[in-house]
This record gives structure tokens, C-alpha cells and sequence, in this order.
């Protein structure tokens, strides 16, 4: 055999050997050691291999098969059709040399489509003898499952008995669907078994295959499983067409069938449905990881057919993954703005929901102890929706011996300066207010959009100015000149005048703005309007004490100590001092202070039939008054409006004033 033929071969074995041990983790253990997608990637890899090498193909091979052996606990039941695997893709081109294939095998003809959401459960198939549940398996090798019957009949929401269908119920009916567990359940449960100590779940799918595959019924009966059925094994004494009728005639026999499916006419309103979904993803009350598109009509499913275990007239249109695994190279400490020490995982880049990471969050010293994480540790990191990438869990099945524990450094890496731990507190801080981390982090924060939003000074530019010494405090930034900033690398005479304008500008900046930029810890944007509005001027605010602070409905003892304790900081003072000496000082639009509503909080609760929110707030507020948007004992009035909520009950709790919408109205004289 010549030499790259042997090598193909080699590798083919290579993958099978490594795909039938993850197989077995998974299917067998429910534990698995890398992420679906690694995995879809070995398994593709070896598909390919064995399409390009027919000659090496052997049936032993993974993917001459649909899954792993069942578990050896539960007896074995062997479906009478067996439960096919779907065939995967992950691109639109895919997706459209998919639909190419199909319309050209029904001879030119555009079927319609369904597209459902693609589940991330386990499937099952549920027997059904003249309208009784009978039988209820897992989908195991896809021959043979597991009888959990017992377990299944746990879960609410499957009928024991089908609801009749023009009065009667078929002789036989074998369905098909997906159990699994919503999100915020599987969150709930994992917090209980951290408070048991008990072992946690890596996902909500192995959550629900855990609990589905309990020996004692007992305990699935007391995990939140939930289901969605979808599909057909054998049907006798009933007669379905399509798709859409198995969908309606689920919905009536009593079946959760879930709504979000859609009917399309085309492969681009497929995609658009797949776009629409993807979109709405993390708002789903389950765990998606794609679009199922099926062909609607049960005849053309027949002409079509399947091939290699998959049927040709479905497809999955996988959303790219939420998670994967990777290793982590180093854990670095970060200093932010505050002084706040996070250690951050550097990672072998990977790639993420389309996006690649090669740094992800730990949070804090306890959190890299729960989850175990050492340097050198293949870990599952995550990327969900727009947050900052964070490492799940380690997995230590795959150490090598070789790993390094993480401990937080007694040393501010960047200053040398001392690190404390508050007692009760989880965060390390770097007590150095003139940390060079710290400076960068208060000035990146300064110059942030919706602070004074200083276009074009990036991260690069602030780590340059500060190792070189020409900014060492936020004012600096003003006295910057052209020819300093020319000097630096990467920037030309045109973005360093670019520059100067946007610092300029940024004079104009507004109170709420600059309140929110000086990075008083607590005070973010809402707070810092909050303030603006109530203090009218920087130096007003900088007078105001505690007591004072915490008199105002929304600021608690905790943002009102920071502010004072903020202020009370020689070095902050100079800073407002050196920004007012360069222009910044701005003024908010005060409302009067006097008036008959002065001193006065309202809460409005329920729907006013006279006015708008918006315009009794103004009402209240040109009178002297403040509204409030949480019920606290600063509050002097509750309006009650239609259909209130549940803080007219706490405000009756409290023993607040309430008035009708009417009494309101005579108060403020309209
Ligand atoms: S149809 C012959 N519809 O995906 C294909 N499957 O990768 C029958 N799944 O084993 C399956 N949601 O566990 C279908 N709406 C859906 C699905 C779905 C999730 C799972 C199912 C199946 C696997 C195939």
C-alpha cells in the first residue's frame, strides 16, 4: 500500500478509535468528556475520510451505526422502525445544496417544507395500544433502547391514555419526541446538588438523560422533565398525510407539540426561519441547537427514501455551538478600574458561536475552587448570546498529571502593590490607587461611549500613554498635544488632530455623563441621571453626605457610602478641581426645589385612564416632587391606577399613603 494510503488508514483508525470512546462516555456513562461540537468534528472528519476511501470502510465503524449500545440496566426493547439519525449541516450553502438534491430527486418539484426547532434532549418513542400507553423506550443504538417506561410515565406532561379522536383511538400508534429539561429548571436543580454537594450537570441534556435513566422512578418523577413529540414509528387504524397533519393530530390525542414550528414554501423561507430562531435563541425557555427541516408530504418522504441511516427528506440546520472545549494554556490576573483582581483563562483559541476566544473569565478565587480549573486543563468554555466568554467546568478526566493549581497572587501583578480580601467579600483588590492597571481601566471607562465618549482612544492608544508616561491621571488626557501624540507608534498627524477634536468636545460633555465616567463604584448610568438631576452640579454632589444620599428613593446604603467615600478621596477631589480647570464643568437642568410637591416621593402602581406615566412624572416633578420606581419606606405616596401590581401590597405593607388616580388629581390641582 503506498505510503499516504497507509496514512489515511491510520488516521481513519485513529478516529474510530476516539469516536468509539466518546461514544461511550456519552451514551453509555451520560458523561461526556468533549463538547458535540469537537465531536461532530472527528465524526465529519472520519465521514469524509470513509467517502473519499470507500475501500476502508468496515461495518464496525461508528458511522455505520446509529449510536452506542444501551446501558445494561433497563431492558432492552427494539423499535419496530428503527429511529433514524438526521443528517447535519451548518452553513446555508449546505442547507441549499441539500434542498438542490431533493427537488432533483422528486423530479424538479419544490416540496413544501417544515421547519421545527431542533431540541437538545434525548429522544424517545412512546407505544400506544388501542389509545394505552404500553411502552416507553430511549432511542439507544437506534434498534435496540432502553425500557424506561416507568420514568416515563412520570412526566406530566405524557398522556397515559390518548385523548379520543372522533371517538375512538387507533389500534396502534408509535410516537416519537424529545424529553429534556428547561434552562432555568436545570439551573434551580444544579443549585440544590451544589448545596447537597452532590455532583453537578454539565448541560440541561445531560440533566434530563440523568433523569430520565434513574433506576427508581421515583427520583425522575421529582425532576422537571418536560417533552415534545414530533415524529411517527407504526401507525394502525389512523391514517396521516403530512407533517403538518401528524402535528395537529398530536396536538388533539394530547401530545406537547411545540408550537414554534413553521410551514415553507422555499429553501429561502427556511433560512429566514432558521435566521429568526438563531435570533430568538437565547430567549427560549429550552436549549435549541438548531432547525429541523423536513419535507411535508409523507409520499415524497417515500420516493426519497434514506441513505447511511439518515433519511434523505430531513436535514438538521445546526446553530453554531454555544460551547466548546480547548485548553487552558495559563490563568492570568486582570486589575480593573476599581482594583478588582480577576483571574482570566488563556485559551488554545477556539471557536465559539462564530466568534474565536482565546480568553475567558473565572471570575474570582472561589469560583476557579469550585469548578477545579488548573493551568494546563482541558476545559468547556461558553459563550452565550453577548456575554463575555467564561470557562463551565474542567473536565479532570483528560489530566495528564502535568497540571498546575491556580492561587490568587499576594502581589498586585502590575504595581507590586499589596492585594486585601475584604472579609465576606469574594473579590481580591489591588489597594494601590495609583496602579498603572487601575489608571488604564478609570481611563478606558472615562472615555467610553456613554461616558464622555472619546472616539478613537482604544485600549491600544491608553496602555502607550500610560507606560510612557504621558497620562497618569484622567486629566492628563487634556493637556495632551499634538506633537506628544504624534510621537506614539501607530498614529498619524490626522488621527492625533482626530483625537484633540474628540477631547475637545468631550468638554461638553453632560452631568449624568460625567458622573457616570468618574467610575464611582455602584454609579452606573441610571444612578448617575439620578444624580445629575438631584444635585445639579459636580461640586454639589461632591458636598452631599451620606444621610443626604440615602434619602433619595433610589440610592441605598451601599451606593450612598461609595459616593461619600469617593469624594472624601483627596486624590478624586483634585481630579474634579484639574477638570474643571480645563472647562469640564456642567450643569443640569434643575427642577425646582420649592414647590408644593418639594420633599414629596410618589410611586405610581396600575394604569392611569387620564394621563400617561411619562406625563404624571413631569407633573410630579415640576411640582417640586420625585417619583420613585421601587416601593421603599422613602416613599410618601402610592397612586393606585388599574390593575395594579404587587407593590400596592407592599406598599400597604409599609403603611403608605395610597390615592386613587382622582385623589392624585386634586392633590397636584388639576
Ligand atoms: S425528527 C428521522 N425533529 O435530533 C428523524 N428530531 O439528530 C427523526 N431532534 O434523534 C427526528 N428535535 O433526538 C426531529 N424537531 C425535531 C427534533 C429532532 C430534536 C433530535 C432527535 C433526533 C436527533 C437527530
Amino acid at each position: 500500500m503506498p505510503e499516504d494510503l497507509a496514512a489515511v488508514k491510520r488516521r481513519i483508525e485513529e478516529l474510530r478509535a476516539e469516536i468509539r470512546k466518546h461514544d461511550h462516555y456519552y451514551y453509555v456513562l451520560n458523561q461526556p468528556l468533549i463538547s458535540d461540537a469537537e465531536y461532530d468534528r472527528l465524526f465529519r472528519e472520519l465521514q469524509e475520510l470513509e467517502e473519499k476511501y470507500p475501500q476502508f470502510v468496515t461495518p464496525d465503524s461508528p458511522t455505520q451505526r446509529v449510536g452506542a449500545p444501551p446501558a445494561e440496566e433497563f431492558r432492552p426493547v427494539r423499535h419496530a422502525i428503527p429511529m433514524l439519525s438526521l443528517q447535519n449541516c451548518f452553513s446555508e450553502e449546505e442547507f441549499l445544496e441539500w434542498d438542490r438534491r431533493v427537488r432533483r430527486l422528486l423530479g424538479g418539484r419544490q416540496p413544501v417544507y417544515i421547519c421545527e426547532p431542533k431540541l437538545d434532549g434525548l429522544s424517545v418513542e412512546l407505544v400506544y395500544e388501542n389509545g394505552v400507553l404500553t411502552v416507553g423506550s430511549t432511542r439507544g443504538d437506534g434498534y435496540v433502547g432502553e425500557d424506561v417506561t416507568r420514568n416515563l410515565r412520570t412526566i406530566r406532561q405524557i398522556p397515559l391514555r390518548l385523548l379520543p379522536l372522533n371517538g375512538k383511538a387507533p389500534r396502534l400508534l408509535e410516537v416519537r419526541g424529545e424529553v429534556y429539561m428547561e434552562k432555568e429548571a436545570f439551573r434551580r436543580l444544579n443549585r440544590e446538588r451544589e448545596e447537597k454537594g452532590e455532583p453537578l450537570f454539565a448541560n440541561p441534556r445531560n440533566a434530563a438523560a440523568g433523569s430520565l435513566r434513574q433506576l427508581d422512578p421515583g427520583i425522575t418523577a421529582r425532576r422537571p422533565l418536560k417533552a415534545f413529540f414530533y415524529a411517527l414509528g407504526r401507525a394502525e387504524g389512523i391514517t396521516i398525510r403530512s407533517q403538518e397533519e401528524l402535528l395537529a393530530i398530536l396536538s388533539k390525542l394530547g401530545f406537547p407539540v411545540n408550537p414554534l414550528w413553521k410551514r415553507c414554501e422555499s429553501p429561502e423561507e427556511a433560512i429566514a426561519f432558521y435566521h429568526e430562531l438563531l435570533e430568538r435563541r437565547d430567549e427560549l425557555p429550552y436549549e435549541a441547537d438548531g432547525v429541523v427541516v423536513k419535507v411535508n408530504d409523507f409520499s415524497q418522504r417515500e420516493a426519497l427514501g434514506e441513505v447511511s441511516r439518515a433519511p434523505r427528506w430531513a436535514i438538521a440546520f445546526k446553530f453554531p455551538a454555544e460551547e466548546a472545549t480547548t485548553r487552558v494554556l495559563d490563568i492570568v490576573v486582570q486589575v480593573g478600574r476599581t482594583g478588582a483582581l480577576t483571574p482570566v483563562a488563556i485559551l488554545e483559541p477556539v471557536e465559539v458561536s462564530g466568534v474565536t476566544v482565546s480568553r475567558a473569565t473565572l471570575h474570582n478565587e472561589d469560583e476557579v475552587k469550585r469548578k477545579d480549573v488548573r493551568i494546563g486543563d482541558w476545559v468547556v468554555v461558553r459563550r452565550a448570546g453577548e456575554v463575555i466568554p467564561e470557562v463551565v467546568k474542567s473536565i479532570p478526566e483528560r489530566r495528564t498529571g502535568k497540571e498546575r493549581e491556580f492561587r490568587m497572587p499576594d502581589r498586585c501583578p502590575v504595581c507590586g502593590g499589596p492585594v486585601v480580601r475584604p472579609p465576606g467579600e469574594v473579590i481580591h483588590r489591588c489597594e494601590n490607587l495609583s496602579c498603572p492597571a487601575r489608571i488604564k481601566e478609570a481611563i478606558r471607562h472615562f472615555a467610553s461611549r456613554r461616558a464622555a465618549d472619546i472616539e478613537g482612544l482604544g485600549e491600544k492608544l491608553v496602555d502607550q500613554l500610560v507606560d510612557k508616561g504621558l497620562v497618569r491621571r484622567i486629566s492628563d488626557l487634556y493637556h495632551l498635544t499634538k506633537q506628544q501624540l504624534a510621537s506614539l507608534e501607530r498614529i498619524g498627524e490626522k488621527s492625533a488632530q482626530n483625537l484633540l477634536e474628540q477631547l475637545e468636545r468631550s468638554k461638553g460633555m453632560s452631568l449624568a455623563r460625567l458622573i457616570y465616567a468618574l467610575g464611582i463604584r455602584y454609579v452606573g448610568e441610571h444612578i448617575a441621571e439620578v444624580l445629575a438631576e438631584r444635585f445639579g452640579s459636580i461640586d454639589e454632589l461632591a458636598r452631599a453626605s451620606y444621610e443626604e444620599l440615602v434619602g433619595i428613593p433610589e440610592i441605598g446604603p451601599r451606593i450612598a457610602q461609595s459616593i461619600v467615600d469617593f469624594f472624601a478621596s483627596q486624590g478624586n477631589r483634585r481630579l474634579i478641581e484639574e477638570l474643571k480647570a480645563v472647562g469640564i464643568d456642567p450643569r443640569a437642568q434643575r427642577p425646582p426645589e420649592k414647590g408644593p410637591l418639594a420633599g414629596k416621593a410618589f410611586l405610581f402602581t396600575g394604569r392611569l385612564s387620564g394621563m400617561t406615566r411619562q406625563e404624571a412624572k413631569r407633573l410630579v416633578e415640576s411640582l417640586g416632587g420625585k417619583v420613585a420606581s421601587s416601593v421603599s419606606r422613602k416613599v410618601d405616596y402610592v397612586v393606585v391606577g388599574e390593575d395594579p401590581g404587587s407593590k400596592l401590597d407592599r406598599a400597604r405593607a409599609l403603611g403608605i399613603t395610597t390615592l386613587s388616580e382622582e385623589e392624585f388629581k386634586e392633590l397636584v390641582g388639576r
